[in-house]
Parts: C-alpha cells; sequence; structure tokens
C-alpha cells in the first residue's frame, strides 16, 4: 500500500520548526497522508485529502517517532552483577567496560548480530525508529571492523568508537594504543561507519588523546562526536565546540564556560539521563543548558553498562521527573533533538517531506509518556510510512 491517511488523531505532535525552533507544531483533530514512506499532507482532519487506506486513531495521540541518538548496541553477555553490587554501594567507574570488552571478543558474528537485533526490535517496538549503534567493545582492529558491519546492517548511524577505554593488553601503554586507532583503525572501520566517538572522562582518554583521534577521524571523512565530561569535568565539552562536533554526550558536569561555548556553537548538548538512573549518580542541571538557548537532546545510552533499557519512554519519564524537563522539552529532545544531534533532517518530525516514522500512542497526549510510566502506550509504531 503506498498511500495512507491517519485521520482522527487527537492530538499531533509535527515538530515542525517553521514555528518556533522548540516548538512541539500541536494540531489537534488532525489527519497525516503518507505516501511512498513519507508525510505529504498534515492539517486539520476534516479537511483531509481521500487515500487508498484510511486508518482511524480514534482521537489518540501521534508522536514522531524517537530519534535514539546513543548507543552501545555490539556486545555479548550482561553485568547484572555488576548493577547489582552498584546498587549495595559500589560506584560505577570505566573499568566494567572491560568485562563486556572481553565476552565480546569470544562471542561469534552471529551471536553478536541477534543480541543486536533483539535490542532495536526493543526499542522499535518502544517507538524508537532511528537509532544509532557504536562500536566500542571489540578494542582491536579485527573486532571493531566486526562490530561495526554488524551494526552497519541495523542502522545507518554507525559510530566508531575504538577510543572506548584503553584495552587490557595496553595497559601503561595508551598512547600507542591511539597510534593503532589512528594509523590502522579508523581507515579500516571507515566503510562502516558514519561518526567518529572517543570517551573523554577520567579513567578513559585524556583530551589530548581524544583530540588527536577525532582529527585523525575528520581526515578520513568521518564525523566527529564525543562521550564528554559523565564522570568528572573535564575539557570534553571545549574539545567538542573546537572541533564542531554535532554532540557532546552525558555531561554530567559542565561549568560556565561550557555553556558560553556552547551557546556560540551548533553543538547539540545530549543528556543521557538512564545512564544517572542506573549509576544511581546525581542528574545535571540540563535546564541551564536549555534556558541558554542550547539544542537539548535525551537518549537511551543503551550499554550492558551504566544504561540498560532501549526504552525512550522511559528516559522521558526519567527527564521530566528527575531532570526538571517539561513534557515538551523532554518529547522535543526525544524526537527533534535526536535528529539534530545526528545531523538529520529528515527524521524526529512529521512535516510534509519527512520520513513517515511515528507512534500512535494508546492515550490522548504525549503528556502520558510521562505521567504514566512504566506502561506501554505504544500503540502502533510505523516506520518509512510502514506499520511494523
Ligand atoms: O556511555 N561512558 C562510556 N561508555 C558507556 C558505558 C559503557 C559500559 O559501562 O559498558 C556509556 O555510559
Ligand atoms: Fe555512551
Amino acid at each position: 500500500m503506498s498511500q495512507s491517511l491517519i485521520k482522527n488523531i487527537g492530538l499531533l505532535v509535527t515538530n515542525d520548526s517553521s514555528l518556533g525552533k522548540t516548538e512541539l507544531g500541536l494540531i489537534e483533530n488532525a489527519a497525516l497522508l503518507i505516501e511512498h514512506g513519507k508525510v505529504t499532507w498534515v492539517g486539520a482532519s476534516e479537511s483531509a485529502p481521500t487515500a487508498e487506506k484510511t486508518i482511524d486513531a480514534a482521537g489518540k495521540a501521534v508522536i514522531p517517532g524517537f530519534v535514539d541518538s546513543h548507543n552501545h548496541l555490539i556486545f555479548a553477555k550482561d553485568r547484572a552483577q555488576e548493577f547489582s553490587a552498584r546498587m549495595k554501594g559500589e560506584s560505577y567507574t570505566a573499568g566494567g567496560i572491560a568485562t563486556t570488552v572481553a565476552a565480546t571478543r569470544q562471542a561469534s558474528d552471529d551471536d553478536l548480530l541477534a543480541n543486536a537485533t533483539r535490542l532495536v526490535h526493543e526499542g522499535l517496538h518502544s517507538g524508537t525508529t532511528t537509532v544509532e549503534i557504536k562500536s566500542g567493545y571489540g578494542l582491536t582492529v579485527k573486532d571493531e571492523i566486526r562490530s561495526l558491519h554488524i551494526a552497519k546492517q541495523l542502522t545507518e548511524e554507525t559510530t566508531f568508537l575504538g577510543a572506548h577505554v584503553v584495552p587490557s593488553e595496553y595497559k601503561g601503554k595508551a598512547d600507542e594504543y591511539v597510534d593503532l586507532i589512528c594509523e590502522q583503525m579508523i581507515t579500516q572501520v571507515k566503510p562502516y561507519a558514519k561518526w567518529i566517538d572517543v570517551f573523554c572522562d577520567k579513567g578513559a582518554f585524556t583530551t589530548d588523546q581524544a583530540r588527536k583521534i577525532l582529527k585523525a577521524g575528520v581526515a578520513a571523512g568521518l564525523k566527529p562526536r564525543l562521550h564528554a565530561n559523565q564522570l568528572a569535568q573535564g575539557d570534553g565539552i571545549a574539545l567538542g565546540v573546537e572541533l564542531g562536533a554535532a554532540s557532546v554526550d552525558h555531561i554530567s558536569h559542565f561549568n560556565n564556560g561550557d555553556i558560553e561555548l556552547l551557546k556560540k556553537s551548533k553543538t547539540v548538548a545530549t543528556f543521557l539521563p538512564g545512564a544517572e538512573f542506573s549509576t544511581r549518580s546525581n542528574y545535571p542541571d540540563a535546564r541551564r543548558m536549555m534556558e541558554a538557548g542550547i539544542t537539548v537532546a535525551i537518549a537511551s545510552d543503551c550499554n550492558p553498562g551504566s544504561s540498560y533499557t532501549t526504552n525512550m519512554g522511559f528516559v522521558i519519564a526519567l527527564a521530566v521527573r528527575d531532570m526538571f524537563f517539561t513534557p515538551e522539552q523532554a518529547l522535543w529532545s526525544a524526537t527533534k533533538g535526536g535528529a539534530l544531534a545526528l545531523e538529520r533532517d529528515d527524521v524526529g518530525h512529521l512535516s510534509v517531506g519527512a520520513r513517515a516514522d511515528f507512534v500512535i500512542l494508546k492515550e490522548s497526549s504525549y503528556i502520558h509518556l510521562a505521567y504514566r510510566p512504566g506502561v506501554n502506550l505504544v500503540d502502533e509504531v510505523w516506520q518509512h510510512g510502514k506499520r511494523i
């Protein structure tokens, strides 16, 4: 079926940016015409054109599909024991990544693909229609290539994160590992990666190492993004701005200087509330960023260590309840904000020309995403104009 009309939408969220940068572009009693995978008409239900097929949304809310711009899905095994220990008082460190690296290196390609596919489907059924996937649990030339080869089968938003941590075989020789990344990994993973990322933080890579790696990636044609200041205040945000990164992510620590730099840049500030939740850390003051006019995204950061969830509805609930986003700011950040963090203008909104990726909720408003936490509110998910 190439033409479908969704009518009787009680409340449609378009995120139409012509109405204002962070406006939801709400239309009550709306309809949406989908042709060949794209939105071709949006407006009042009573003036909708006829179509080959009509779907009655019965007054429910329709939102753009979530754009989950930060995930680590190529891994084996989980770390439930580590989470349990944390809930009994242990603290989170970058060191836990090594456990997953060891398991991932031992896993077969088929097992890694099956696990990542399971997680992408889990996210899709909870409303995520665009997903970014990073490597970073291989940390050898061979294992980073296969991680990205697998990721590329699941999304076009693939990120090379060979600089996740220094692997144990390079203990005390971090600069040699940085050279391996710059001289061998980047060129070999390039066919499978759009982005390059570095974990620039305490216990991971220094700002100078991160700069060297990101510059080598950019020289090879990859686009920069950054894990910055999750565990401690550092220069990660400044580095991201300096290099024109699409996004700086986590940013659990930041100062006034960071805000001033971001204000003058196009770099998106991506918050990952699931990581604070799951590592029992303090939530950063994202409202200061929003009040300064900085573009903010939220994402799930799905990974087996710091945030093992694919559910963007849950992430919205955390952003609203614990980070004081309004329901409107949280929804916008999980859709249009995520799209901007991935430099995508075809997703994260439902104006004419957008990819027809949307969610019909079981409720009459998007507010219920935070108001009814932990409940499956997804009635239907449509991706590329097709009901999944
Ligand atoms: O984004 N911060 C670095 N990387 C992941 C966690 C990885 C892990 O603990 O396995 C994150 O939170
Ligand atoms: Fe991450």
